[in-house]
């Protein structure tokens, strides 16, 4: 079976692309086959696997206006068993070419959804990196997320500061559009332990989210953010990094708790 999660949270810079590269990276290093879905017209995920977008003779826009199929936009990466559906700026357009050329909003939801379907055979995890927003193109992540939003939660001041809106949209997207939906899990990122604040918030999201927020934290780490600029998951970049073992042990802990055996080692 493949597991679908949609990274989102409408709240800008909070990880979503870091932990759609990095968790991916890590899944497929344990043996997974992974596929990484570029949802946004910023391209970030795109870009930081190391391909430019405005180079790529198709995108993900292609597939969802109907012009090709997914299998032909896929695209490797240098990791084994880590693919790539990468984004445009074209996508940007997509919100309202939709709404002309589709009247049926079911339809219009379903775009993501349908594209993934004649693929998943080929996949262990699909990744759905969503933009900070809540129109249409993340609601055909969340429609398209068998298995839930992943939430990453940055650890700063106002954290919680929206998330009552996601919530309201992934029930709307729950019970409109897609019943599986839930949320699997708020991920707290760029902790510091040396801050107040950090602890505060890691506080406040576990006592309100209890058992829905992993138990692994993203520290606030150079190399995470560096590793993008080098077009490279931090798996490559700067293996030993507390970034790298942080997302090393998220891809553990959402593969123990889909019942797979711990891996031995990582694979490389
Ligand atoms: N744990 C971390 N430590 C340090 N820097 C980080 C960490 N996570 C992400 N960053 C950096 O913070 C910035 C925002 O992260 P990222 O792009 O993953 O957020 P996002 O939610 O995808 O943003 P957007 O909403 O624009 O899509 C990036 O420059 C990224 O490299
Ligand atoms: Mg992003």
């Amino acid at each position: 079976m493949t597991y679908i999660y949609a990274i989102a949270n409408q709240k800008g810079g909070v990880g979503k692309t870091t932990t759609a590269v990095n968790l991916g990276a890590y899944l497929a290093a344990a043996g997974q086959r992974v596929l990484i879905v570029d949802i946004d017209p910023q391209a970030n995920a795109t870009s930081s696997l190391g391909l430019v977008a405005s180079q790529l003779p198709r995108s993900l826009y292609d597939v969802l206006v109907g012009e090709t199929n997914l299998a032909d936009v896929i695209t490797l990466t240098n990791r084994m068993r880590l693919d790539l559906a990468p984004s445009s700026h074209a996508l940007a357009a997509l919100e309202t070419e939709a709404v002309e050329a589709i009247s049926d909003p079911f339809r219009r939801s379903y775009l993501l959804r349908d594209a993934l379907t004649p693929t998943l055979h080929r996949y262990d995890y699909i990744l759905i990196d969503s933009p900070p927003s809540l129109g249409l193109i993340t609601v055909n992540a969340l429609a398209a997320a068998s298995d839930g939003a992943i939430v990453p939660v940055q650890c700063e001041y106002l954290a919680m500061e929206g998330l009552g809106q996601l919530m309201n949209t992934v029930e709307r997207v729950q019970k409109a559009l897609n019943p599986r939906l839930t949320i699997a899990g708020l991920l707290l990122t760029m902790h510091d332990s040396r801050v107040n604040l950090s602890a505060q918030v890691e506080e406040e999201v576990r006592s309100y989210f209890g058992d829905r927020v992993f138990q692994t934290m993203v520290p606030r780490n150079i190399r995470l953010g560096e590793a993008p600029s080098f077009g490279e998951p931090v798996a490559t970049y700067a293996p030993n990094s507390a970034g790298a073992m942080a997302y090393q042990a998220l891809a553990a802990e959402l593969m123990a708790r889909n019942g797979a055996e711990q891996p031995e080692g990582v694979l490389t």
